[in-house]
């Protein structure tokens, strides 16, 4: 037997990759998961106010991330539709209950494309050009469209029946009620949803079914 570097047979590039993943999380496994929770922040993509985006503070995205894990259920699947900051909050591993639940990000901005299979591209002018594998398949369903407008709101509304298998949370402002509980049969919640810079808009929660969020 020889000791002879010749004799060393190397190793691929996807073990050394492996390799250095887990000397990494050996070495320092609180910075690796830092790293993921950072990765899954609300704010981690910026503020875009060209695509009417308003990140809620981290208090609001926590409250919903619980109110949909509660209603989801162990095993349930949750959509958030144009509601990137609560599904963000759900993966970052903070809320008690996330890790029994899964979530897809509805998003017409492809920045949140990097959370890979759980992005569906979305945008409310094509209500149903989705997946037909979504259709019925989510136990709750979130959402926070673009505009206070609705039309906006009646192809958002085609959307969340197409997804949901009946339970619907929606975040809108407060002129948006007659409209909402018109097309979904949506009632206001007191629970107030609260943004990380404020809004001119009065901003209100409604359910349409026998939420915790109803009178709190
Ligand atoms: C008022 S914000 C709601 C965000 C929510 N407050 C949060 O913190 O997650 C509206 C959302 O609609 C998305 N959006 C913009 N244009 C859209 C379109 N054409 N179709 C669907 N969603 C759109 C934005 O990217 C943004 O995430």
């Amino acid at each position: 037997m020889s000791d002879s570097d010749d004799d060393v047979t190397p190793l691929s590039a996807a073990t050394l990759a492996a390799l250095q993943q887990f000397y990494i999380e050996s070495a320092a496994p609180d910075a690796a998961a830092a790293a993921s929770q950072d990765r899954f922040a609300v704010g981690a993509v910026g503020e875009d106010w060209r695509m009417s985006q308003f990140w809620y503070d981290d208090e609001t995205a926590t409250r919903l991330a619980e109110e949909l894990i509660h209603e989801a259920g162990d095993g349930g699947r949750i959509a958030c539709v144009s509601a990137p900051s609560v599904y963000q909050k759900l993966k970052q591993g903070v809320v008690d209950g996330s890790e029994r639940v899964s979530a897809v990000v509805l998003e017409f901005d492809r920045r949140f494309a990097s959370y890979g299979d759980d992005f569906v591209f979305y945008d409310y002018r094509e209500p149903l050009a989705l997946p037909g594998a979504l259709r019925g398949a989510f136990d709750v369903v979130l959402a926070d469209p673009p505009y206070l407008a609705l039309d906006c709101l009646t192809s958002v509304a085609q959307t969340l029946t197409f997804l949901s298998k009946g339970k619907v949370l929606l975040c809108t402002g407060a002129i948006m009620e007659e409209h909402a509980r018109n097309l979904l049969g949506l009632r206001k919640c007191d629970f107030l949803p609260k943004h990380k810079n404020n809004l001119a808009n009065q901003f209100c929660c409604f359910a349409n079914y026998p939420s915790r969020l109803l009178s709190c």
